[in-house]
Parts: structure tokens; C-alpha cells; sequence
């Protein structure tokens, strides 16, 4: 038996920024968190000064802001060089004409002018849409296209995947590398070299653009969730209460910027905090994440589910041969955390690993596992003070402990998204039930008042932590010459949660073979990205429709799981 409702894991000694969950709830007010913030005195904002540039006028300039690595580079940065640099690339954007409210994306695996190109577009208060580098040609089309980009930072290798001439609204591809770069292209290193390292920082209001966010839902293409500098305010208290994090923190978020957890904790929330942050670029492998643990002497450690079960999964003695003492605090974000992992975290780290419970959408953290508060190992923990949540039915009704239903959120929240690019009615939807927001999560709460996790309502598949919409697969596998319909659905995986399963039915003249299903997979692949690739491809001949046509992803569900397949009335015969 996994879970357990009695089984506590009871707080360590240690003096949290948050001291008891009650009463830091009992006395929450927002209005206090704004108070660190410019705002409260101009009224006006702009995150990147408030992650970078405040700390120099507080002393804290010569700081280690920035700790990045990989298997090629190894450098430093202070909170000073990234505030002059970032003010370069301000002024390298505004020689090009862009404005506030405009979209650039960014378009590159982790490096420090990915970070610099971030903070200096938000200096000029331009939108930034983070693209994870393993996107291939559609998916970066579709993500530029809905949002009307004007202009991208990307690397020589990723570039041919950037569709120009079906890109009318791209003005500007802004090539990072130390060689020379393609003609019509305009070169990183020399424009930032010929700009001045003194910005004027655009003053914006609260509700002004911070972020595009692309997701999945499971119809339609990816959605463009849209933020706004407001969520500045989440960021900060978050990182303070559930990150926990202190003046000499170093903390590392293994997430990748293209993915919310990379930018509202992998930049956001340690650097309002005035953290140092450590960033690894490369793959993942548990010699060079313990490594990077023990070389900077990490204290703060925010990873995923999918991570904890690989490292787990490579045995506690190569966690032995390394001196991971400087940890202190341990989450984790992005799937369920198994108990069994959270047992294995006691023993081998020694420490307990938090749980997390938040969206896209949300922005920030939600409900979470502080470090003041007995852990309960399966549940997502308790809303953060300031945040209500609660299980509802769909009529909008309070459920009782224990009865699943919809995991909501009474609106608004800080860094709750505020549309969702073109799409009105998509935002609409999350609203639905006047006064509360509809995550798409089923969970139930027990008698404590502690949120458990159950699944999603919808077929949006999580994979490895990551979020894929099974119509953007179909759509792709449909492209496929030899594929007639197709039906994507999430398998439960022990290792990555879930993976994807597409059962495929054949045009006329296609026979099915593992040369076919290898060649499918592939095109997946090479034409969306490599975590959108179906890892099981079954060939049907027929797939279950209603009679308007839609693939009934329901049944393939409960095909592959031995299930009951529910009400079939409305299928096609
Ligand atoms: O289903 C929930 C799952 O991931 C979804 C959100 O995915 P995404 O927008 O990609 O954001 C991930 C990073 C915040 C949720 O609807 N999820 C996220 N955290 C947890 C989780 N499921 C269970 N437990 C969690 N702690």
C-alpha cells in the first residue's frame, strides 16, 4: 500500500521564514507583499528591476547573482554584470524599434544570454514567449504565428527550424554564437558590444505584460497563456515561504525556461529574494546533478517526480560517493510525488522533499508543503496563506474530506494568468463556476485540510513532467502519409508518470510493421519535438468515433487499461 493518510513526516528542526501555518495564515494580507515592490511608492513596475537591478542600489551589486555551467563553460555572474548586460540587450531591442507589448521569443537551450535576453526584453517591457529547444519546425511556427512575434533569439543550430517566410510578422532573428552568422540575420555578440551599457528601464503598470507561456489542452493547438508583471508578487512571497529562501541561499531549479517552473522559479522567485541561482545546461545524468549539488554546495533544491524516480532508480550508492551536506530543503513540482519517493528522499538525502501543486496557468505555487508543516507523503500539502482552494462538484458546491472533485481556486491570486492569446473564449472556460478557477485537476481533501492529487479530467497527457496535448500529436501524426486517424492517449509509466500511446489506423495501401510505427514515431519527432513522440504506436483498424466524427480517446483509455468503456451511446457503431 503507497499511500497512507496516517503516515507524517514531522518537521525538522530548523527556523523556516514561515513559522506556523495557521497563524501565518490568520494574519496574511497582500497589501504587505506589495510593499517590497516599487509600485508601492511610483506606482509603477517592472520585474526585471525588481529581480536584478534593486539589489545593487541594496548593496548586494558584487553579490553572486548567477552560477552557470555546462559541460563547455563555467562562469559567474553578479547581480551588477547581469543588471549592465541586460541593459545592453534593452538597448540592442530598442535600436531595432521594439516596443512595450510586443512579443520576442526566445528560442535556445540554457546559457547566460538566454537569461540576459530575458531580462533585458523585460526591461524594455517587451513579452517574452521562452521556446524549449527541442521544439521542432510546427511547433515553433504555430507558437509564433498565434502570437504575431516580431522577433527571436535563437542559436545557429536551432535556426533552420525557424520557418521565415510563413512567418510574415518576424522582423528580427537575433543569432547568438561566437562565429559570424547568416546573412539577414543580426548578430548577438556584435550588437551587444556596440551598445551602451547604461538602459532607461521602461516603467510599466502591474497589469502589463511579463510573459506568453505556451501549454497544452486537449483540443485545439497549444494555448498562449499570457502574464503580467503583477505576478512579481507570488514570485517573491513564494520564494520566501515556500522555497524558503535566505540572503545566503544557493539554489538550483533544474527546470528549463521554456517550461513556467524554469522562469517563475528557475529566474523569478530566487532573484527577488536575492538568491544565487545555479543554472546547468546539458543533459541530465545523477553524476552530474549530485556533482553540481556537492561542487556549489546547493541548499535549496527544486526538481521533479520523473528526476527523483531516475535518481532513484540509480541507486543509493551513487548518491554515497558525494557530499550533498549543504542541502537543507528539497521540492518538487510538475506530477504526483510517489510516497515511496518521498520515503527514499528521508533516507538517502536525509531530507524531506516538498511537494508542490501548481500550473501554467496559476503562475506560481498554489498549494504547497512548507517547511514548518508535518508532511503527509501523497498529498500536494495545503494552499499558501493568501491562496483559498477547495474540491467542488460542477455545480460549485463544497465537498466534504475525501469525496473527489474538482481542484479550484477562489480567483484571483497574483500571478493567476490574465488571458489567453486570441483565445477568449478558452479563458472563459477556467471561470466557469462564478467565483472560482477550474484547474482540470481531480483531487480530494482530507480532514486537515491537505489537497490529494487523483488526475486530470481531461486528456491532457503528463509526461515526464511535461505537459502534451494529444490533439497537437494527432494533428501531426495525421500529416504522416501513411496514417489515416489516429488517437493519442496517456499510459501510466512507472518511470516518467505517463507516456504516449497513439493508435494509429492506415490509409489504403499502408500495411502495418515496426519499420512503419519506428518511421511514424520519428516523423513525430523531427517535426514536433521529441517529447511529443509517441513511445507505443498500436494499429487499429477502425478507431471509435461519435458520430460527429470525434475519436473517442475515453475508449482507447479504457482499451489499453482493461477497463470499462462507460457509456458508448453516442458512439458511431
Ligand atoms: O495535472 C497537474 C500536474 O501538472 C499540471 C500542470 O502542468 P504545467 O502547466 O505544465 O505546470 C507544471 C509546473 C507547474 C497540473 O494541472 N501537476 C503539477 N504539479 C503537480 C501536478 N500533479 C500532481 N502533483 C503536483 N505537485
Amino acid at each position: 500500500m503507497s499511500i497512507d493518510h496516517k503516515e507524517r513526516i514531522s518537521v525538522a528542526a530548523a527556523s523556516p521564514n514561515m513559522g506556523s501555518y495557521e497563524e501565518a495564515h490568520a494574519s496574511f494580507d497582500w497589501s504587505e507583499v506589495e510593499k517590497q515592490f516599487t509600485w508601492h511608492e511610483t506606482g509603477k513596475v517592472n520585474m526585471a528591476f525588481e529581480a536584478i537591478d534593486r539589489h545593487l542600489a541594496e548593496g548586494r551589486g558584487q553579490k553572486t547573482a548567477l552560477l552557470y555551467s555546462d559541460p563547455k563553460r563555467d562562469e559567474s555572474y553578479t547581480f551588477e554584470q547581469l543588471s549592465l548586460l541586460s541593459n545592453r540587450f534593452s538597448n540592442v531591442l530598442r535600436k531595432l524599434g521594439l516596443a512595450k507589448g510586443e512579443r520576442l521569443f526566445i528560442f535556445m537551450p540554457r546559457s547566460p544570454e538566454l537569461y540576459v535576453a530575458l531580462l533585458g526584453s523585460l526591461k524594455l517591457g517587451v513579452v517574452v514567449g521562452p521556446l524549449f529547444e527541442a521544439f521542432m519546425e510546427t511547433a515553433v511556427k504555430d507558437r509564433l504565428l498565434d502570437s504575431t512575434a516580431t522577433a527571436i533569439v535563437t542559436t545557429p543550430a536551432l535556426l533552420p527550424r525557424i520557418k521565415r517566410d510563413e512567418l510574415p510578422d518576424l522582423k528580427h532573428v537575433i543569432v547568438v554564437s561566437d562565429e559570424g552568422v547568416p546573412e539577414g540575420t543580426i548578430s548577438y555578440k556584435d550588437e551587444m558590444a556596440a551598445a551602451s551599457e547604461e538602459a532607461q528601464i521602461e516603467w510599466l503598470d502591474r497589469e502589463d505584460g511579463l510573459l506568453i507561456h505556451y501549454t497544452s489542452g486537449s483540443t485545439g493547438k497549444p494555448k498562449g497563456v499570457f502574464h503580467v508583471q503583477n505576478a512579481m508578487l507570488q514570485h517573491y512571497h513564494t520564494g520566501r515561504i515556500v522555497l524558503d529562501l535566505k540572503e545566503d541561499d544557493v539554489y538550483w531549479c533544474t527546470a528549463d525556461p521554456g517550461w513556467v517552473t524554469g522562469t517563475s522559479y528557475g529566474i523569478f522567485a530566487p532573484w527577488l529574494n536575492g538568491a544565487t541561482n545555479v543554472v546547468r545546461g546539458g543533459r541530465f545524468s545523477p553524476q552530474d546533478w549530485y556533482t553540481t549539488l556537492q561542487r556549489y554546495g546547493v541548499t535549496v533544491w527544486y526538481s521533479a517526480p520523473t528526476a527523483f524516480r531516475m535518481l532513484m532508480g540509480a541507486g543509493d550508492d551513487s548518491v554515497a560517493q558525494y557530499d550533498l551536506s549543504s542541502l537543507r530543503h528539497v521540492l518538487s513540482v510538475g506530477e504526483p510525488l510517489n510516497p515511496e519517493v518521498v520515503r527514499w528522499g528521508l533516507k538517502v538525502y536525509g531530507q524531506r522533499i516538498h511537494d508542490t501543486w501548481w500550473m501554467t496557468e496559476t503562475g506560481g505555487q498554489l498549494i504547497c508543503n512548507y517547511p514548518s508543516m508535518e508532511i503527509k507523503p501523497g498529498s500536494m500539502g495545503r494552499p499558501i496563506p493568501g491562496v483559498e482552494a477547495a474540491i467542488i462538484d460542477d455545480a460549485g458546491n463544497e465537498l466534504p474530506p475525501y469525496r473527489m472533485g474538482n481542484l479550484a481556486v477562489r480567483t484571483p491570486w497574483p500571478s493567476m494568468m490574465r488571458k489567453i492569446w486570441n483565445n477568449p473564449a478558452k479563458y472563459e472556460e477556467y471561470f466557469r463556476i462564478p467565483g472560482w478557477y477550474i484547474s482540470g485537476d481531480s483531487a480530494y481533501r482530507d480532514e486537515d485540510g491537505y489537497f490529494w492529487f487523483q488526475g486530470r479530467i481531461d486528456d491532457v497527457i503528463n509526461t515526464a513532467g511535461e505537459r502534451v496535448g494529444p490533439f497537437e500529436v494527432e494533428s501531426k501524426l495525421v500529416e504522416h502519409p501513411a496514417v489515416a486517424e489516429a488517437g493519442v492517449i496517456g499510459k501510466p509509466d512507472p518511470m516518467r508518470g505517463e507516456i504516449i500511446k497513439a493508435f494509429i489506423s492506415l490509409r489504403e495501401g499502408f500495411e502495418p510493421s515496426d519499420e512503419l510505427k519506428a518511421d511514424i514515431a520519428r516523423f513525430v519527432k523531427e517535426g514536433l519535438s521529441a517529447h511529443a513522440s509517441p513511445r507505443e504506436i498500436e494499429f487499429k483498424d477502425k478507431l471509435p468515433k461519435t458520430r460527429s466524427g470525434k475519436i473517442m480517446r475515453r475508449v482507447l483509455k479504457a482499451w489499453e487499461l482493461d477497463l470499462p468503456t462507460g457509456d458508448l451511446s453516442t458512439i458511431e457503431d
